[in-house]
């Protein structure tokens, strides 16, 4: 199927698809990414916040054709949309929930369209696309690498594949406080610290770019602010299921939930007042030129 064929018929497409969500085989994300709004108030804020930086950082070219891979509730199309307003973006994401509210942000923007789909295959043609971006989604695909290879695939040469992934180890704050005071409260809980996913440490993004043959490949950290009004604008987020932090709280006690509560707050307000909170977020982007 020919590109301007795929974006006419977007809308019908995604209308058909919406209703069904892929499952990604072995990953029990299917309702860690299933509730849009509750994502949009947990960790899409942030995105929206990240995915300029992304698209200056990948210098998106207004008027070429833009993939966005893993596009969850639209935060890098809109960005995409509002730095290059000529440009044709299609999002793609298994989470049918996700993809239906990115559409219905854009349902009267005839460049932006989002449809149910795997980024380790892609029914896109070979060379469709300008420049092919994926904001906060490579660890969590299986096999990366594949993810990796469809991008360059689908890209034009001298076209630009460029990601970002959280660094969870260091730079993420938000997460990091969470998963160190998770921790301290149950020791088993390390397991499921989002810092051992693959991908969020220096380097590692830039790694799989040259193995993926992408040229010029370049890696910076891109940081924003985490501002919340209070304490609970922090913590409520996490009490709806969203992403593994989101998971990890739903499978708590009641009394454990609280318990985590309590270190949270002494944590970000020792006994203090509460107030509002600002914290960083950093990320690693990575940006190659296919050859
Ligand atoms: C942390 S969210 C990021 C969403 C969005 N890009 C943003 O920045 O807000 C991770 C997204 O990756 C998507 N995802 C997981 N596996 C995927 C795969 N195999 N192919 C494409 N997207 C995938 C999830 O459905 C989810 O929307």
């Amino acid at each position: 199927m020919s590109l301007s064929l795929s974006v006419t018929s977007c809308a019908a497409v995604s209308a058909l698809l919406v209703v069904c969500a892929l499952h990604v085989e072995g990953t029990g994300q299917d309702s860690m990414f299933s509730e849009a709004r509750a994502y949009e108030h947990f960790m899409g804020r942030w995105s929206r916040d990240l995915a300029p930086l992304l698209v200056r950082f990948a210098a998106v070219r207004d008027g070429q054709t833009v993939l966005d891979v893993g596009a969850g509730t639209g935060a890098l199309s809109t960005a995409v949309a509002a730095a290059a307003p000529a440009s044709r973006i299609i999002g793609i994401d298994p989470s049918g929930a996700y993809v239906a509210f990115a559409q219905a942000q854009h349902a009267k923007n005839g460049h932006v369209s989002f449809e149910v789909g795997d980024a380790q295959h892609m029914r896109f043609d070979t060379a469709s696309f300008g420049h092919t971006l994926s904001l906060l989604v490579v660890n969590f695909i299986p096999d990366a690498r594949k993810a990796v290879s469809e991008m360059r695939r689908v890209t034009k040469p001298k076209g630009t594949v460029a990601a970002a992934v959280w660094d969870y180890g260091e730079g993420m704050e938000m997460l990091r406080v969470f998963w160190d005071e998770a921790i301290a409260l149950q020791p088993a809980s390390d397991k499921k610290d989002e810092r051992h996913m693959a991908l969020c440490r220096r380097g590692e993004l830039a790694s799989l770019w040259r193995e993926a043959g992408l040229q010029d490949v370049v890696e910076e950290p891109l940081t924003i602010a985490t501002r919340f009004a209070s304490f609970d604008d922090y913590w409520t987020p996490f009490l709806a299921k969203q992403g593994p932090a989101g998971a990890y709280v739903t499978s708590l006690s009641a009394e454990d939930r609280e318990a985590l509560r309590g270190r949270l707050r002494h944590r970000l307000l020792g006994d203090g007042p509460d107030r509002p909170l600002v914290l960083h977020a950093r990320a690693w982007a990575v940006r190659g030129v296919v050859p």
